[in-house]
C-alpha cells in the first residue's frame, strides 16, 4: 500500500487555496491559530474546556481514563443529562422563545417548536415511556421518517435514560428486525407511513410480520403520518397522539453518568450483521457541541440546516445533539431534492432563510448534472457556510457548490468523521483554514489523524497509507453492542495502540488530508456505508443463488453502485426476470439503497487457491480495466469467462 502517489490522485496543485474572507474572518468564532496551538500543548485540558461549555449536575474528577485501552473512558464520575443539555439549559438562559426545531413537510405543511416547546413536547413523551415502564438503560428502537415526533423521541429518550437505537427509515422491516432483536428493545417508535415523492410508503403495517417476530417488543407506539392502515393489537398497539394528549408536561432529566451508553447506531462492517456502535453520554455530547460550534461557526441567528437523515450518525450528531446543545435553531425536510422539482431544497434555503447548509457529495454531483438553473434562480443570499460529509468531494463538485450554492462567498467545510468518531474529525475550521478543493485538511484540534504504512509508521507527504487517529477522543465509540471481540480486531488490532479508520489517506506538503475512500470490503452508495458482504448474504438467502460477489463500481453520481456476480444452483437458469427478483430480493432484505445496480451470472467466481474471492479482479472487470496476471487463481478461465460475459451485456 505505502508508495508514492501517482497522477491519478486529486491534486493539491491544481488550486490556489480559497482564504477564508476578511468579513468572514472578523467574525469567525476562531480566526487564528490560538485555538490549535491550545489543543496542542495540553489536549486533555483543551477537552476539558470544551466540557465546561455543558451543564453538569456533577464536575468530572479526571478527563481521560487509559488504564484498559481500547477501553477508554471520558469525564470520569462526571454527571449530566443530554435532553438537559439540548434544551432546559437554553430556557434557563433565557432562550426558550427561540426556534429551535423547523420543519418542512414534502406537502408544505410545517411545523415550528421554539425551545420551550420543544422541551415540552419531550417531557410529554419520556412521560410516556416513563408509563410504559421504560427505565435507565433500556432499548428503544426509532424507525421513522424525517418527522419531528423522531427528533422528540429521541429526545426523550435521552431524559429518561434509555438508549435510543435508530433504524433509517428507509431500511427494510427485515433489516429492522435484526436490529430490533439484536438491541434487545422493548419499545418500538414508528410512523404510519412516509411520503416520498408524492408516494405513501406504509410503515407501521409493513413491520407487523418483523413486529410479531420479535419476543422483546412489549409496545409500539405508530405516529400518524399518512392515514394508512394497519392492525392495531390490544396491550401492545399505542397511537402517539392518544398517548400524548394525556401526558404531563414536565419530567425531571435523570442524571447520568458520563460514561452510560446513550445510544446505538447500527452500521455496515465486513462481515454479514451490521455493528451496534455504541455511543456514552459525556464524551458524545462534548465532542459534537464542540465540534459543531467550531466547525459551523455557530451563531445565534444561524438557520442551520442538515440534510441527512435521523437514521445515520450526521443525523444524530449534527441535526440533533450538536446543533440543539448549542441552542441553534435547526431546519428539517421530510423529502428528497428533487420533488416535486428539482429546484427543491433551493427554494427552501430562500424560504427560510438558511445560513448554515450542509449536504453530501453525491447530492452536490446530482444538482451539478441537472444544470445551474435551479439553483441560480433562487435567492441564496442567505447563505453564509457550507458543509459536506460522507465521502471524499471530487474538486470539480467542490468547485460547483462553492460558485453556484456558496455564491463565490461561503466557506466550505469539508468535514471527514465516521458513525464510530461519533464527532467531525478532520476539518477546515471556516475562519482560519485555507481551503483546497476536495481536502478535509486538518485534525479539529483535540484530535489526533495521520496516515500510516503496513508497519504503522508515519507516511511522508505524498505517500498513501491508512488513515488511523493515534489518541481517544472524547466522542469515540466505546464498544460494539454485545460483540467486544469484533470492536478490539475490527479498529484496533491491525497497528497496536492506534484506531483503524478503514479508509486510505495521504497527507500533501502542507500537511493536508486527502482522503481516498474505504480500503475494507465497505461501499459508500450515495453517502451511505454497505458491506460487499451484507448485499452478498442476502442475495445467497435467495433459493436461487449458490455464491454471490459484491463489488463497489465508481459511480458518477453515487461515488459507488452496487455490482454482483452471482452464481446459480443446479436447475435454474439466469433471466432478466431473475435479476429483478433478486434485486428485489435484495431490498427487501436490506432496504433500496442497497439494491444492486447490476447483476451478472457466472458459472464460477474467480477465487485464489486458497478459495478467496478476488473481489479486485471483478472490479477490474467491472470497471474494463487491464486485468494483469491471473495465473494464480484457482480456474484463471473463470475470469475470461466473466469478462466475456460483462463486456456482451
Ligand atoms: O470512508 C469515509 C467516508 O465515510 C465513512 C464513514 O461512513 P459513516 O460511518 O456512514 O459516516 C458517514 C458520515 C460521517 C468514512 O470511513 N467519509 C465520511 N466523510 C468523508 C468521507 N470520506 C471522505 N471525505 C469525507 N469528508
Amino acid at each position: 500500500m505505502a508508495q508514492e502517489k501517482d497522477d491519478t490522485f486529486l491534486s493539491e496543485d491544481h488550486f490556489e487555496p480559497f482564504q477564508p474572507s476578511e468579513s468572514f474572518k472578523k467574525n469567525a468564532k476562531v480566526n487564528d491559530n490560538s485555538f490549535y496551538r491550545e489543543a496542542q500543548d495540553d489536549r486533555l485540558a483543551f477537552w476539558s474546556r470544551m466540557a465546561g461549555n455543558l451543564q453538569w449536575t456533577k464536575k468530572w474528577e479526571r478527563v481521560l481514563d487509559e488504564d484498559n485501552p481500547p477501553y477508554y473512558k471520558w469525564f470520569i464520575n462526571g454527571k449530566l443529562n443530554v435532553s438537559e443539555n439540548c434544551l432546559d439549559v437554553h430556557i434557563k438562559n433565557g432562550r426558550g422563545d427561540k426556534r429551535a426545531l423547523i420543519f418542512e413537510g414534502e406537502e408544505g405543511d410545517t411545523v415550528s417548536l421554539t425551545y420551550k416547546e420543544l422541551l415540552k413536547e419531550a417531557c410529554k413523551f419520556s412521560n410516556v415511556l416513563d408509563q410504559l415502564g421504560v427505565k435507565k438503560g433500556d432499548a428503544v428502537t426509532i424507525w421513522m421518517p424525517m418527522i419531528p415526533e423522531a427528533i422528540v423521541a429521541m429526545l426523550a429518550c435521552t431524559r429518561i435514560g434509555a438508549v435510543h437505537s435508530v433504524v433509517f427509515g428507509g431500511f427494510s422491516p427485515d433489516a429492522l428486525k435484526d436490529r430490533i432483536l439484536d438491541s434487545d428493545s422493548k419499545l418500538v417508535i414508528t410512523a404510519d407511513g412516509a411520503n416520498r415523492r408524492g408516494k405513501v410508503i406504509p410503515m407501521r403495517s409493513a413491520a407487523e410480520e418483523t413486529l410479531n417476530d420479535c419476543p422483546s417488543v412489549e409496545k409500539v407506539v405508530t405516529v400518524k403520518r399518512t392515514g394508512t392502515a394497519y392492525e392495531s393489537k390490544e396491550g401492545r398497539d399505542l397511537a402517539w397522539s392518544e398517548i400524548m394528549a394525556e401526558a404531563g408536561e414536565t419530567f425531571e432529566p435523570v442524571t447520568m453518568d458520563a460514561e452510560d451508553p446513550l445510544f446505538i447506531l447500527y452500521s455496515s462492517g465486513t462481515t454479514g450483521k451490521p455493528k451496534g456502535i455504541l455511543h456514552t453520554t459525556g464524551g458524545y455530547l462534548v465532542g459534537v457541541n464542540a465540534t459543531f460550534h467550531y466547525v459551523f461557526d455557530h451563531d445565534d441567528d444561524d438557520i442551520y440546516w442538515c440534510t441527512a437523515d435521523i437514521g445515520w450518525i450526521t443525523g444524530h450528531s449534527y441535526i440533533v445533539y450538536g446543533p440543539l446543545s448549542n441552542g441553534s435553531s435547526t431546519f428539517i425536510y421530510e423529502g428528497t431534492p428533487d420533488y416535486p422539482n428539482r429546484d427543491r431544497f433551493w427554494e427552501l434555503v430562500e424560504k427560510y432563510k438558511i445560513t448554515v447548509f450542509y449536504t453530501a457529495p453525491t447530492a452536490i454531483r446530482s444538482f451539478m448534472r441537472w444544470g445551474n438553473q435551479y439553483a441560480d434562480k433562487r435567492d441564496l443570499s442567505s447563505l453564509r457556510l457550507l458543509g459536506s460529509v460522507g465521502e471524499p468531494i471530487n474538486p470539480e463538485a467542490w468547485l460547483w457548490y462553492h460558485e453556484h450554492i456558496g455564491q463565490g462567498k461561503c466557506p466550505i467545510v469539508d468535514t471527514w468523521w465516521q458513525t464510530e468518531t461519533g464527532m467531525i474529525m478532520i476539518t477546515p475550521l471556516p475562519g482560519v483554514t485555507p481551503l483546497k478543493p476536495g481536502s478535509a485538511s486538518y485534525s479539529f484540534p483535540g484530535v489526533e489523524a495521520d496516515v500510516v504504512d503496513d508497519h504503522g509508521n508515519s507516511t511522508k507527504p505524498g505517500q498513501r497509507g491508512f488513515l488511523v487517529i493515534k489518541s481517544p477522543w472524547p466522542a469515540m465509540l466505546r464498544t460494539l453492542y454485545g460483540d467486544p471481540d469484533r470492536f478490539e480486531s475490527t479498529y484496533w488490532q491491525q497497528y497496536p495502540g492506534l484506531y483503524f479508520t478503514g479508509d486510505g489517506a495521504w497527507k500533501d506538503k502542507d500537511g493536508y488530508f486527502w482522503i481516498m475512500g474505504r480500503v475494507d470490503d465497505v461501499l459508500n452508495v450515495s453517502g451511505h456505508r454497505i458491506g460487499t458482504m451484507e448485499v452478498e448474504s442476502a442475495l445467497v438467502e435467495h433459493p436461487a443463488a449458490a455464491e454471490a460477489a459484491v463489488i463497489g463500481k465508481v459511480h458518477e453520481i453515487k461515488g459507488h453502485s452496487i455490482t454482483a456476480f452471482v452464481t446459480l444452483k443446479e436447475g435454474y437458469e439466469g433471466s432478466e426476470e431473475l435479476v429483478q427478483e433478486l434485486k428485489n430480493h435484495v431490498g427487501k432484505k436490506i432496504g433500496a439503497i442497497a439494491r444492486p445496480e447490476e447483476i451478472f451470472f457466472t458459472y464460477e467466481l474467480p477465487k485464489t487457491r486458497s478459495g478467496k474471492i478476488m473481489r479486485r479482479l471483478l472490479r477490474d472487470i467491472a470497471e474494463q480495466r487491464d486485468l494483469g496476471d491471473v495465473t494464480t487463481l484457482m480456474d484463471p478461465q473463470v475470469v475470461a469467462a466473466i469478462k466475456e460475459g460483462y463486456t456482451e451485456k
